[in-house]
């Protein structure tokens, strides 16, 4: 069986008013048939430049890209009809009728008017937006708005479905509705190449993921690999003072725990000896003064193993030590 992605060295690079500025970084890896794929990043990663060439709408630089068999190079013509691609930004007009976008998406591949008509009724049925089909796009739901863009996606039953930020700017419920569906379209059969910066989406929808910074791969598996990876537990501890930093590291130093991630007032530690050392940091912080926002021990997230691969923290993007 063809994998239904393939990547080999691929490389990006922009060029800004003379600044070369490497967006993708030499990296490879493959994507099965029917699994759901995700590259998580923070923010300038290099997700939507990937997508981007891998869906033709940015030239190879360098590398070798095969999708559902097709050179992406050689074959782009046949990659686009085999493909289907959500971008960041959506692409619904918000002044046309969810059934009028679709039926412009039908003509735009080149579908018969009663294929397109049996498509949007399927698709808006599997996708739960058939009461909407006569609502201006305009009036929807950030939710509902989302689910159309992914019905003009694959409306010409693509095998790989790329999107790029599927659930950004929709609130957990809506999120969580969202991964349904996507989970339905890959029990469907079909393949989907998503990008995120959110930890429990790709920890949630992901059979596989590759955790992308700064135009680099740093870590690739399962949801379960990729957590198992991180030794032990995660002890967490925030100060409530930026004048104890000093003295917490200090304490740190003096019962040598030499592995501690700090980034702004938060503090990560990796350890087997979890509750022995919460006990230690609670006592020493007790008797020295030193107020806590928050201690705690937990298992390994996926936000666990991107801090201890980069040192940055994937919620805000912030870098330890950046100058
Ligand atoms: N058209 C462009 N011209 C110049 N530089 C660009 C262009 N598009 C992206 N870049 C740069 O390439 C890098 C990767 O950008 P990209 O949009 O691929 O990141 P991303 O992971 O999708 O980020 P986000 O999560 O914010 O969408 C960034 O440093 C960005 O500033
Ligand atoms: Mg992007």
């Amino acid at each position: 069986m063809t994998n239904a992605i393939s990547v080999e060295n691929l490389s990006m690079t922009y060029d800004n008013k003379g600044e070369k500025n490497i967006a993708v970084d030499n990296i490879s890896f493959t994507v099965d048939q029917g699994e759901i794929f995700s590259f998580l990043g923070p923010s300038g990663a290099g997700k939507t430049t990937t997508q981007r060439i891998l869906t033709t709408l940015l030239p190879i630089e360098n590398g070798e890209v095969s999708i559902a068999g097709y050179n992406v190079l050689t074959d782009a013509k046949k990659v686009r009809a085999n493909i289907g691609y959500v971008s960041q930004l959506g692409g619904a007009d918000p002044n046309a009728t969810v059934r009028e976008n679709l039926e412009l998406t039908g003509k735009l591949y080149g579908l018969s008017k009663k294929l397109t008509v049996q498509r949007i009724d399927k698709l808006s049925k599997l996708l739960d937006f058939h009461e909407l089909l006569s609502r201006f796009v305009r009036t929807l739901s950030g939710g509902q708005k989302r689910r159309v863009e992914i019905a003009q996606g694959i409306l010409h039953e693509p095998e790989v479905l790329f999107l790029d930020e599927p659930t950004t700017g929709l609130d957990p419920q809506n999120r969580a509705n969202l991964w349904r569906h996507i989970k339905k379209l890959r029990d469907n059969g079909m393949t989907i190449f998503l990008t995120t910066h959110y930890l429990e989406e790709a920890d949630a929808l992901s059979n596989r993921l590759v955790i992308l910074d700064q135009g680099k791969i740093v870590a690739e598996g399962t949801p379960t690999e990729l957590k198992k990876k991180v030794s032990g537990e995660a002890i967490s501890l925030e100060l409530k003072y930026l004048q104890d930093v000093e003295k917490i590291n200090v304490f740190f130093n003096q019962i040598g725990i030499d592995n501690v991630i700090e980034t702004d007032m938060k503090f990560t530690i990796y350890t087997s000896k979890g509750e022995e050392l919460i006990g230690r940091i609670f006592k020493y912080s007790k008797e020295n003064h030193v107020e806590l926002v928050n201690l705690s021990l937990s298992m390994p997230s996926l936000n666990d193993v991107f801090l201890s691969l980069t040192g940055k923290e994937l919620r805000d993007g912030g870098k330890r030590g950046e100058q």
